[in-house]
């Protein structure tokens, strides 16, 4: 949309806000074909399943590190179980599964290396003290591709799930794919399963393109996440199938003080067209770490099946930042305990340094257009006293609530309005007095007002 369009836009109509730039899943990724590839084969790598494959992978990063300056470079990863530890990836780099490729990641924690903390969290989530790195990570890159023809990236987490629930731990679980601080990545075309925490998280970065892609982890996992973007800007989700112990989509931004102390928003991200099982966590989330803001977050095109919450917004007293202007919209929910929620004290502290006055807001937003069956919860808010819920906007939802409920809305320190909610929302989300011009409204591709 231009500038033009969007002034236009602002001074015709009564709108508090506007999200001007939904572009982010407007293009496929332009994938050029690289102008160097080599198959990991050529660097000793055995694809039986037990041979350690760490340094062939490591070798064949650190050579094709020099392709980088003339157009970049594959490394093809041929039918074969690729048992590995951890390893870095380079930039200008795509790395390839063929059909039948599988990357395993061993169950040995010394083959896979401890790392800092991400300074927005300032420490690791299961345990204070350090982090594995990731299964497949990247720092301060650009141009990265993740890649196949279906091949698969397998975390075998079970070994660390145990460790999680027996408190034998010494340092917090990795993930199974991790990019830090890098810009242009794209993940598609592939299946990841068992990642030991997250499947798929990119922090601190830019230009984010995940497509195709298939996710899956046992509902008993624990804790156990797909996508996670976190601190990162113009974000595209699109395409996708998820199927996790907790939290199917979440987006994140830094936990209390050092989130606060990094100020790094997660902001201009489009999900889209993407199918959800979220077992005992939420099939979307925000937060319950979202100290450096959300912002400007459109969704649509979702179904969410068999999850504890379909939507639900998190956060804390000391957490700080935001949660604002998202639009959601689309969305079809079966046998989903609570349809939407928002909790104002989600979550712990990663320390007790943080500051009781560091007040969340939850500000301006509209969700649209859903429908739901087998739902016992409809809507469950609890705000926050002192910094309560506002324009939370619902409308056309319509909710067949189960027999098991006794509940359907709940609401506390919350305010917005509704229009075409069924069952009818609290006093607190139906006050006539509220009106919709207070209400979050978004542009959608093709330029029509996607609002109410
Ligand atoms: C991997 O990258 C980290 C920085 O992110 C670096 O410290 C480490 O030496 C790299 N490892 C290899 C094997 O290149
Ligand atoms: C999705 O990925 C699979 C391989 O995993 C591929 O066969 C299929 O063509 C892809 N679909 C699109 C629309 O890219
Ligand atoms: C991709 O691979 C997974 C696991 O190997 C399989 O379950 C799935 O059916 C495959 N998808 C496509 C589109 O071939
Ligand atoms: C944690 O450290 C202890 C002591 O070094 C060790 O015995 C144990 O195996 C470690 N646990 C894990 C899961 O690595
Ligand atoms: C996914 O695979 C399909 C079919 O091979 C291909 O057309 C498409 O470009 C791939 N997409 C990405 C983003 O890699
Ligand atoms: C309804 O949803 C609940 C989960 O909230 C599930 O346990 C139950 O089996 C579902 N009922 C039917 C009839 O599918
Ligand atoms: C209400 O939402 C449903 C999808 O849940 C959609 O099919 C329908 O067109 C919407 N109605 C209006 C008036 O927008
Ligand atoms: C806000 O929440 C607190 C704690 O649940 C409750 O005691 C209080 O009455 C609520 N305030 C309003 C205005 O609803
Ligand atoms: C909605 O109405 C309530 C009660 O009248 C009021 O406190 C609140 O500020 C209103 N919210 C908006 C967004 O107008």
């Amino acid at each position: 949309m231009s500038d033009v369009a969007l002034l236009l836009l602002l001074a015709l109509s009564n709108v508090v806000n506007v999200y001007g730039d939904v572009e982010q899943c407007g293009s496929n990724p332009k994938l050029d074909p690289r102008p160097h590839s080599v198959s990991i084969l050529e660097f000793g790598a055995v694809g039986d399943g037990k041979t350690l494959n760490t340094i062939a992978f490591q070798n064949a990063i650190f050579y094709l590190k020099s392709f980088a300056d003339k157009g970049g470079a594959q490394l093809y990863v041929p039918p074969g179980n690729w048992l590995t530890g951890s390893f870095n990836l380079t930039s200008h780099l795509t790395l390839f599964l063929e059909k039948g490729a599988v990357i395993i990641g061993s169950q040995d924690p010394s083959h896979w290396d401890v790392i800092e903390a991400l300074p927005s969290y300032g420490r690791g989530k299961d345990v204070p003290d350090g982090r594995y790195k990731s299964l497949i990570n990247g720092n301060k890159l650009e141009d990265v591709v993740i890649t196949g023809n279906n091949g698969t990236i397998d975390g075998n987490g079970m070994v660390w799930w145990e460790w999680y629930k027996s408190h034998s731990l010494n340092h917090s679980r990795p993930h199974l794919v991790e990019i830090i601080s890098s810009d242009s990545v794209v993940v598609s075309n592939l299946t990841f399963l068992n990642a030991p925490a997250y499947s798929i998280h990119p922090v601190y970065c830019r230009n984010v393109h995940i497509q195709n892609i298939s996710i899956s982890a046992p509902p008993e996992s624990p804790y156990t996440a797909g996508i996670v973007p976190d601190s990162s800007d113009n974000v595209c989700i699109e395409d996708c199938i998820v199927s996790i112990g907790y939290d199917a989509i979440s987006l994140k931004s830094g936990w209390d003080e050092y989130g606060i102390a990094y100020g790094r928003p997660v902001e201009k991200v489009h999900i889209r067209r993407v199918q959800l099982h979220a077992f005992s966590g939420s099939a979307i989330s925000f937060g319950t770490e979202m100290s450096g803001g959300i912002s400007n977050v459109l969704i649509e095109h979702v179904h969410v099946w068999n999850s504890n919450s379909g939507i639900e917004f998190r956060t804390n007293i000391g957490r700080g930042g935001y949660i604002k202007e998202i639009a959601i919209s689309n969305i079809e929910m079966e046998n989903v305990y609570t349809a939407i929620s928002a909790k104002g004290n989600s979550g712990f502290h990663p320390d007790d340094k943080f500051d009781p006055k560091a007040l969340p807001l939850l500000n301006h937003i509209t969700l649209k257009d859903i429908i739901g069956t087998n739902i016992t919860v409809a809507g469950s808010f609890s705000g926050i006293e002192e910094s309560p819920f506002t324009n939370i906007c619902l409308s056309n939802i319509t909710l067949s609530i189960n027999s098991a409920s006794s509940v359907t809305w709940e609401c506390s320190n919350v305010s917005g309005f509704s229009d075409s909610v069924f069952p009818k929302p609290c006093q607190e989300l139906s006050n006539p007095s509220n009106s919709s011009s207070s209400c979050f409204y978004l542009m959608s591709l093709g330029g029509k007002t996607a609002g109410f």
